[in-house]
């Protein structure tokens, strides 16, 4: 997968996505990320990228003319036929659904706003989508931009290294993940649960569903609205006690 950043500080990437997985993607050529600097594309003795807003006001506004010759020079068109996505606290919540969809796109590019905000003409010539990644406002979308890279690249095929560590996810299974234990069985008078040492694989993905439910009825009540659950799990949660307990938790 192929995917265009066009940002305003190209040397913040340099670093977060280099290393770990992301980095071993873009070594084994599953990732192609291209920064593109939009003051390359500005004019003037200044190359100024921000301007006044009109009608007054505090702070600049990001002005287009650069960052329309940008995605032109790089894509060749304004619209170049797939996603250009203005990160932008104004944007629709990037979810795991939104990273999935990203993922089957063989080319993305991902538009950096700054400032008090960008030109309209941006948002509605340029972009043809606006994401945000949390209700809260950052100095820029170069960190959003990292963030959408990493639940996106790791979703290729081939980026992480099982198959089936990205379908059991948080989200992938529209419920939050069971606890994970790891050697030691005994960790300063804390122990692992009996089931999980007990070797009985049916047991075991019988309790971690169960885990998950109580985890997600707990802490997220929200996802199981819309979480595909049979029956028998509707059940269990609407009856308190049903879900066995982690004796490790302090939930
Ligand atoms: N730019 C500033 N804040 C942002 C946010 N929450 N999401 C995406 N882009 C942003």
């Amino acid at each position: 997968m192929r995917i265009h950043i066009f940002t305003l500080f190209p040397e913040m990437f340099q670093g977060p996505l280099d290393h770990s997985i992301l980095g071993r993607a873009a070594a084994g050529g599953l990732l192609d990320l291209s920064l593109h600097n939009i003051r390359d594309h500005a004019d003037g003795p200044h190359r100024s990228v921000d301007d006044y807003p009109y009608g007054g006001g505090p702070g600049m506004v990001m002005k287009p003319e650069p960052l329309f010759a940008a995605v032109e020079s790089v894509l060749g068109s304004t619209s170049p036929g797939f996603p250009v996505v203005l990160l932008t606290p104004q944007g629709r919540q990037f979810t795991q659904a939104e990273a999935q969809r990203l993922a089957t796109e063989p080319t993305v590019a991902l538009i950096c706003g700054h400032y008090q905000g960008v030109d309209e003409r941006i948002r509605r010539h340029l972009a043809t989508e606006e994401l945000s990644i949390g209700d809260y406002v950052l100095t820029g979308g170069e960190l959003a931009a990292m963030v959408v890279v990493d639940a996106v690249a790791r979703l290729l095929p081939g980026v992480l290294g099982s198959a089936e560590a990205a379908a059991a996810d948080s989200y992938a299974t529209g419920l939050l993940q069971h606890p994970h234990y790891t050697r030691p069985a005994q960790f300063r008078g804390w122990s692992v649960p009996e089931i999980l040492l007990s070797g009985n694989h049916e047991q075991i993905a019988r309790w971690r569903r169960e885990q998950s439910l109580r985890h997600t009825r707990e802490r997220r009540p929200d996802l199981l609205q819309s979480a595909p659950l049979s029956e028998e799990e509707r059940r269990l949660l609407n009856t308190p006690d049903q879900l066995t307990r982690d004796p490790s938790s302090t939930d």
